[in-house]
């Protein structure tokens, strides 16, 4: 064994030289709560409605930074913000070089928002951006928008004229911003800027990560003092920056996104401030439709919309509607931040803490769609669930050991998102495009990216194992936390044939791939991949048993119990240390994979393995992290970190291993939005960022979920909320466009289907079921 024993001097304060990492504060000269994170969510609501400013040790404030896709530089999109107080203008948002810089004061972020207090001069202004997670409402969840919130108040004790100006720029609407773009502002109760290329790009096209076919929308409600203008962001930023106001006019000079910076603004004068004032609220919006193009099967290609479409005429309409349910949105998401609060406390504060950084970047990968029947109505029993997986040149889709990594988060905020993303994997492993018994790694291909999702041609026999057990274990984990086996009994048959598989090749997977192995030198005989694979045969056994299949021939139990003798003395070497092949004496790797052995519930590992495999004196660690892996030193993953935690029953190892990925967020150290693969020497994150993985720091919530599995009586339908008890309409005075109905997301068709309630009841069904 090569490893360093740290983990206890650290536990007992003391370091050995060199080894373990200085933490230092951050510089900024700001207060930050509760921590600097190494990028800061603005607006994370989608895979391209995805923009965050850097963070970190040396980040620049609100007031001094354009704002990027998650990519980062040289992606900016164009956001900017200014406040006039007695007629000096001062910048609040962006880098555009006109007026003074606010002075940022403080910054914060929860679960849905992010929030920030500069000092312009005698006024205070607090920008907060919200971006909702709303996990049981497929409409609200599907609507890619967010909120931009203002609020001014005196400092001194006299009060000051104020206005307030924000605007986007085109560079939302394209990766290229050598295209052409064409816009329109529609006026009425409120004020809606649209831009999108011209002409308007294929939906499905994509250019470095950004959507080309996307309509940018920027809006506000309309009333006294209200303005708007578009046209070059000198033109329109100088006419606010001298007037307060804007022109009420429209630049029609289609043109380039950077031929004289098109920019869309947005004014509103409020007048005498002096406390502080009810927020201006802005919502930004990017939508595309259709959403994704899908192809279940040969000749099956089919057009999706994201759902919130079925109920509303287009995205016009429900960005009014957006605007008009912020009231509601915000108390919805204060909601959600505080029952997660409550929640992974229990555990502790450093927790609540890290999962608020994750919960919107896993959320803001998923899209919910739906599609119309051969009539051309909306078919609202059609749900499918589309992960847009990927941090690189290759972005594909539903890859299932990406999937596998973030299901805890909804495991625990609602399982049936997972189960209407693992439908699309069904479906396509029933089509007869596929033709093999074990899982496919993901539904792209090498050369299309989602969302285009045309399935997988070439079928990865290197990651088989690897992908069935992910899709048995997640298939009953599923059913698990919903309580309803219709998806099991469903592909009752698909599933058997991963447990075959799984029984011919888990024991030894000899050269096949484990998800690592993108990062880690591959190495034959992975013990954890042979580890998940035999927990998921025992899974399969769960599943009969569940469905009321006598486990017979083959009885996938004795088969799992044999595997897993076999496995022990295979992968523990004679120090009770667990290898990372079987064939490598010198290897040893963190047992992250007795995961999913408790949160199933199959028992396999005896609890002698798992207090040993989650002891500290066994790791190489620092104050950053613990490597993963022997064979790449000083490398950690933070949600594998966090599954080990979850499979610690000690409390004490649970807390520490916290506290390292806590460390790691917080040194300052990294400057993009959440990697999750990182150098626990200096706290950087190496390769990916903004993957949906972190979803798995919520493992630890995940666990105690189980209900009783029953299978809802009709089984022809596969899934989704039918539309036969229909009654109630979204909630709203205004109500500028919903049709139908809230939808709730839960999966198959028992006692379990609240499918269409009232959104007052709705959103208590959110606190009362999931936290
Ligand atoms: C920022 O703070 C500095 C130092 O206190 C002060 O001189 C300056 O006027 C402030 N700027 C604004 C915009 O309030
Ligand atoms: C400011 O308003 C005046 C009067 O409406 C107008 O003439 C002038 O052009 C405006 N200034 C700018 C920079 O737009
Ligand atoms: C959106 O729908 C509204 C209401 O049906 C309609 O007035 C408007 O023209 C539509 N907008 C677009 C861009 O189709
Ligand atoms: C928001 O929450 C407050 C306090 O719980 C409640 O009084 C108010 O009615 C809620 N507003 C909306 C729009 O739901
Ligand atoms: C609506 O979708 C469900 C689920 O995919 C499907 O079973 C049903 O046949 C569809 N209905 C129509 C009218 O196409
Ligand atoms: C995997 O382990 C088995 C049993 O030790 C061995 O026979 C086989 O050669 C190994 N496979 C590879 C690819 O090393
Ligand atoms: C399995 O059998 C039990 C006990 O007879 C019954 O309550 C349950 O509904 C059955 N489940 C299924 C899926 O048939
Ligand atoms: C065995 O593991 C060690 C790391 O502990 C690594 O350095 C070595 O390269 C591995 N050997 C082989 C043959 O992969
Ligand atoms: C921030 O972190 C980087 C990367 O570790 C380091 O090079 C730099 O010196 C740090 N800057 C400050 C101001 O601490
Ligand atoms: C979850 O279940 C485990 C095993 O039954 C138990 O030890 C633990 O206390 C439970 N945790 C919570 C948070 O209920």
């Amino acid at each position: 064994m090569v490893l360093v024993t740290l983990g206890l001097l650290s536990l007992l304060g003391l370091h050995v030289n060199g080894a373990s990492a200085q933490i230092q504060t951050p510089l900024v000269p700001w207060e930050a709560s509760p921590f600097h994170p190494p990028s800061i969510p603005l607006a994370v609501r989608s895979p391209f409605l995805n923009c965050w400013i850097s963070g970190g040790n040396a980040s620049m404030p609100l007031s001094n930074q354009w704002p990027t896709f998650w990519t980062g530089p040289p992606s900016n999109l164009g956001w900017t913000g200014y406040v006039r107080v007695d007629g000096t203008a001062y910048r609040w948002l962006g880098a555009y070089a006109e007026g003074q810089q606010a002075n940022q004061t403080k910054s914060s972020f929860t679960a849905t928002q992010s929030l920030f207090v500069l000092e312009a001069g005698p006024v205070e202004l607090t920008a907060t951006f919200i971006s909702p997670i709303e996990p049981m409402d497929l409409i609200r969840q599907s609507m890619p928008f967010s909120y931009l919130t203002v609020s001014v108040r005196s400092l001194d004790g006299e009060s000051h004229n104020v206005q307030v100006y924000s605007d986007i720029s085109a560079e939302w609407t394209s990766g290229d911003r050598s295209l052409t773009v064409a816009w329109l502002t529609e006026v009425s109760n409120n004020i809606v800027h649209q831009v999108q290329l011209a002409p308007q790009a294929s939906p499905f096209a994509i250019d470095d990560s950004q959507s080309q076919g996307s309509t940018a929308f920027y809006a506000t409600s309309n009333g006294d003092g209200v303005t708007y203008q578009t046209g070059s962001n000198h033109i329109v930023r100088q006419t606010f920056i001298q007037n307060g106001t804007l022109q009420n006019s429209q630049d029609n000079d289609f043109r380039g996104i950077y031929q004289d910076n098109p920019v869309f603004g947005l004014s509103v004068d409020l007048a005498s401030v002096m406390e502080p004032t009810s927020p201006v609220v802005f919502a930004l919006g990017l939508s595309r439709d259709p959403a994704v193009q899908y192809a279940a099967g040969p000749e099956t290609l089919q057009t999706r919309s994201l759902f919130y479409l079925s109920q509303f005429s287009n995205a016009t309409t429900a960005i009014q509607y957006f605007l008009s349910d912020y009231p509601r949105a915000m108390n919805a998401s204060m909601a959600f931040d505080q029952q997660l609060v409550n929640a992974a406390s229990a555990t502790s504060t450093q927790y609540a803490e890290i999962l608020a950084l994750a919960a919107r970047q896993a959320f803001s990968r998923i899209e919910i769609t739906t599609s119309k029947d051969q009539s051309g109505a909306w078919n609202t029993s059609d749900v499918l669930v589309f992960l847009a997986t990927g941090s690189g040149m290759r972005r594909p889709t539903n890859t299932l050991d990406i999937l596998y990594a973030m299901s805890p988060i909804f495991l625990y905020t609602n399982p049936a998102l997972l189960g209407y993303i693992l439908e699309v994997d069904f479906q396509y492993m029933r089509s007869g495009s596929y033709q093999q018994t074990f899982a496919p790694h993901d539904l792209g291909t090498f050369i299309r990216n989602y969302p285009d999702v045309i399935g997988n041609q070439s079928p990865l026999s290197s990651t088989g194992v690897e992908e069935s057990a992910n899709l048995l274990i997640m298939s009953l984990a599923m059913a698990q936390a919903s309580g309803n086996g219709g998806q099991l009994n469903n592909y009752y048959d698909t599933l058997k044939g991963l447990a075959d598989y799984l029984v011919d090749n888990a024991l030894y997977p000899g050269n096949q791939m484990s998800t690592d192995m993108a990062f880690l030198p591959r190495a034959p005989n992975s013990t954890l991949l042979s580890l998940k694979g035999i927990i998921a045969i025992k899974a399969m056994a769960e599943v009969r048993s569940a469905l009321n299949i006598t486990d017979t021939e083959p009885s996938y139990s004795d088969i799992a119990s044999s595997y897993i003798s076999q496995w022990q003395q295979l992968a523990i070497d004679s120090k009770g240390d667990l290898l990372s092949s079987y064939d490598n004496l010198t290897s040893s790797t963190l047992g992250y994979d007795l995961y999913p052995d408790l949160l199933l519930g199959t028992n396999l590992v005896s609890s002698d393995l798992y207090s040993s495999l989650t002891t500290p004196t066994k790791w190489t660690q620092t104050d950053y992290g613990v490597t993963l892996d022997s064979t790449l030193p000083g490398m950690a993953k933070v949600d594998w970190t966090l599954f080990l935690a979850a499979t610690a029953g000690d409390l004490s190892t649970r807390s520490l291993l916290i506290s390292l990925v806590h460390n790691y967020l917080s040194a300052g150290q990294s400057h993009v939005p959440f990697g999750d693969f990182y150098n626990i020497y200096n706290g950087e994150s190496r390769q990916w960022q903004a993957r949906p993985v972190v979803g798995g720091l919520f493992s630890i919530l995940a666990l105690n979920q189980t209900k009783p599995i029953t299978v809802p009586p009709s089984t022809s339908v596969p899934s989704g909320p039918s539309a036969q008890s229909s009654t109630a309409v979204l909630q709203s005075t205004t109500k500028p466009g919903p049709k139908k109905s809230t939808a709730l997301a839960t999966f198959g068709s028992s006692q379990n289907m609240m499918v269409l309630l009232p959104t007052v009841v709705l959103i208590e069904c959110v606190i009362l079921l999931y936290f």
